[in-house]
Formats: C-alpha cells, structure tokens, sequence
C-alpha cells in the first residue's frame, strides 16, 4: 500500500497571508523524506490553493512522483500537457465547492475523458479517474483506456453508524476487486483520517491511497508545541 501526501492545504494557508509561507515545495519534501510514495496537488481552475508555479517548482525537485489533481477543461488540460507529471487524476470540479464532492459521472463525460486520456497516453502520462465505487462508471473507466482509478471514500468516511460504516466499506472492497479484476489500478481517497483509514487499507486489492486534509491538520498539533517552544527560546 503506497500513500501519497495532497498538499494542497499547505498553499491555502500560505495564501491566506499572500506571501510565500508555507512553502509547499518545503512540505512536500518533508513528506518525501519521511517516506511518502508520492504528492498530490489539485491544481485548481479558481487557484485558490495551489498556484502553476507550484506545479513547476514540484515537478522539478520531487524524487518520487507528481500526481496532479485536475478537472478535464481544456485550460488545465493544455498546461498538465506542457508539465508532464508522473500520474493525473482527473476529478470533477465545481467553483464554488469547498473540495471535491463526488465522483466523477464517467458515463455522461464518456467522449471528453476519452479524448484527454489520449491526449496524455500520447505523452506516456498514465491517468486516474477518481469516481465513486459503482460498477458500471469502473467498466466505462476501463472502457475508455484508463489506467487507474481512484475510489471516492468520502461517504464511508463520513457515515456515521457502524451499520453504515460497513456498508460503505463493502462498497469500496467491491469496487476495488472489480478494478482488479479489469486490470485497472486501484488508488483510493477522500477524507481518510487517524481513524477510519486502517479498514480501507487493509483491503488488498488497493494499491495507493491520497490523503490530505487530516494529514496537513495533524501536522499542525504535531509540530505546534515545537514551533512555540522555539520562538519562546528566542523571545525569552
Ligand atoms: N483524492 C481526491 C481525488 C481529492 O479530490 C482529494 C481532496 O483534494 C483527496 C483525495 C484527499 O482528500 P482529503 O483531503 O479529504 O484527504
């Protein structure tokens, strides 16, 4: 089971200030060295987290690989062409979401995710689709040359009794098996955190998970006692 970390957060609270701290090149060599399999960014239509030069600067300094997050239009299409990253994942998106809220509809985008998956085989970029764990938008990912697919675990995650808990588990353990058995990579994410990521990681049929927002949120507790302990160090 890979895990690759989505920064994304990184920017958005360097944004807030406008300047250039955090850095998420900074983070994503952190989460490098303490053996992450990868970065994830979502390089956003609105740019409201992570920026292009974001993107460059990653592809350029990372050592295990880019995963760039995108919506299929035809702006982001043409820079991710020019940025050669080493997976896309397409994803659906919406302006005024606060992050991606389903999976992608395969079926309805059929022709157009046909027509940039090419576009990226044509330059040997593999390409995820991140849909929710339904039968029939898997087959249609394989039909239309997908290599992988990411599982939305969003409703798994957020279900609140134990009854629905396993029953979005199941969901996501057979959509993982029916991904395997076409062939397609398995990748899966959507607020996984502390606590509900080890049933989903302990299905085997799944290859890699993307995680972000309970990551970037645990690294602030983690790392808050020492940031105030230096600058007491300085100010006292
Ligand atoms: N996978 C995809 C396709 C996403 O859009 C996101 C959110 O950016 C994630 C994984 C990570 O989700 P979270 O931030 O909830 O861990």
């Amino acid at each position: 089971m890979r895990l690759c970390v989505n920064i994304d957060h990184i920017a958005t609270l360097r944004n807030s200030r406008g300047g250039s701290e955090p850095d998420p090149v900074v983070a994503a060599q952190i989460c490098e060295q303490s053996g992450a399999d990868g970065i994830v960014v979502h390089l956003r239509e609105d740019r409201r987290h992570i920026k292009d030069h974001d993107v460059w600067k990653l592809r350029e300094i990372l050592e295990t690989k880019l995963d760039l997050e995108m919506g299929a239009s035809e702006e982001i299409v043409t820079i991710a062409l020019k940025v050669l990253p080493n997976l896309v994942t397409l994803v659906p998106e919406k302006r005024q979401e606060l992050t991606t809220e389903g999976g992608l509809d395969v079926i309805t985008h059929k022709e157009r995710l046909k027509n940039v998956i090419q576009q990226f085989h044509s330059k040997n970029i593999p390409v995820s689709l991140f849909i929710d764990p339904v039968l029939i938008q898997i087959e249609t990912s394989k039909e239309i040359g997908a290599d992988m697919i990411e599982i939305h675990t969003g409703e798994y995650a957020e279900a609140k009794t134990p009854e629905d808990i396993q029953r979005y588990l199941k969901t996501i353990k057979h959509a993982a098996s029916a991904g395997k058995k076409l062939n397609l990579g398995v990748n899966a994410g959507h607020g996984l955190n502390y606590i509900n990521v080890s049933a989903v990681s302990a299905i085997p049929e799944i290859d890699e998970l993307s995680i972000g927002h309970s990551i970037i949120s645990h690294a602030a507790f983690v790392g808050l006692g020492q940031a105030v302990k230096e600058m007491l160090s300085l100010v006292k």
